[in-house]
């Protein structure tokens, strides 16, 4: 996969994907990052790349031309088509799902606006799509493409050592990640679920689903109302809810839901979900 950054820091993102995962699938030539500084297209002594807004108001505004032609040099440096994408906080919110469609498309061109934004006239041109990363309001689009960057990298053919751990992340089948432990089995701060230890996969496998499902119905209510729940699904999750009510009987209102429960994970009892 192919990505060009528009920004006036590139080199920011470019830094962000240099280690871990991202960096790995960059030397596996699974994912090529390019940057295009729009300030080596503006014009003048000064270069400059944005003015006032007209109607007034605090702030500057990103100016079209050196913005389109930083994008038009990115689309000629590839034949393959590209995808225009603004990091805005005016955009869809960001997903897996929306990862998971990104992380197919053979090219992408990511704008990353600094100041109070770009010219509107630009984005219609221009962009394809806006996308935010959150309810909250960054000081220019070079994060969000990183976390773009970032995510869409791990899902690349090959990113990952494990082929299975992108398949069991959080969201992938719409539901939060189950929790996990490793050495040593007995520690101050707990020991680790029986269950885990057992060797058996089936029971395992059952935990980590019920686990999941529990965890998604205690902290996003609401991505259990879209994921689509089996028969077998609602059950685990119906012996999470007595057992979490059972472990609360008698505590009062001290008892928070992720905090001491036979169900719970923290508890260290390591029973088997049935
Ligand atoms: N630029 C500034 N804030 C942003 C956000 N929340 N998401 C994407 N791009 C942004």
């Amino acid at each position: 996969m192919r990505i060009d950054l528009i920004s006036l820091f590139p080199e920011f993102v470019a830094q962000c994907a240099a280690f871990g995962v991202v960096g790995r699938a960059g030397e596996r030539g699974l994912l090529s990052l390019y940057g295009w500084n729009p300030r080596d297209y503006a014009e003048g002594n000064y270069r400059r790349v944005d003015e006032r807004p007209f109607g007034g108001g605090p702030g500057m505004v990103m100016l079209i031309e050196p913005l389109r032609a930083a994008i038009r040099a990115a689309r000629a440096a590839d034949p393959a088509p590209a995808r225009v994408i603004y990091m805005s906080p005016q955009g869809a919110r960001l997903d897996q799902a929306k990862v998971r469609e990104l992380a197919g498309h053979e090219r992408m061109i990511l704008l990353c606006g600094r100041y109070e934004g770009v010219d509107e006239r630009l984005i219609q041109a221009e962009v394809d799509e806006e996308i935010s990363i959150g309810d909250y309001v960054l000081s220019g689009g070079e994060l969000a493409a990183a976390v773009i960057v970032d995510a869409v990298a791990r899902l690349q053919e090959g990113a990952l050592g494990d082929a299975e751990s992108a398949v069991q992340d959080s969201f992938e089948d719409g539901l939060l990640d189950c929790p996990h432990y490793t050495r040593p089995v007995e520690h101050e701060l707990g020991s680790v679920p029986a269950v885990l230890m057992s060797g058996n996969h089936a029971h395992i496998a059952k935990w980590r689903r019920q686990q999941s499902l529990g965890r998604t119905w205690q902290r996003r209510p609401d991505l259990l109302d879209e994921a689509a729940l089996s028969k077998a699904d609602r059950k685990l999750l119906d012996a999470y809810r007595a057992e979490l009510t059972a472990g609360q009987a008698g505590q009062g209102d001290q008892a928070a839901p992720e905090t001491v429960s036979s169900a719970d994970p923290a508890s260290g009892s390591g029973k088997t979900p049935g």
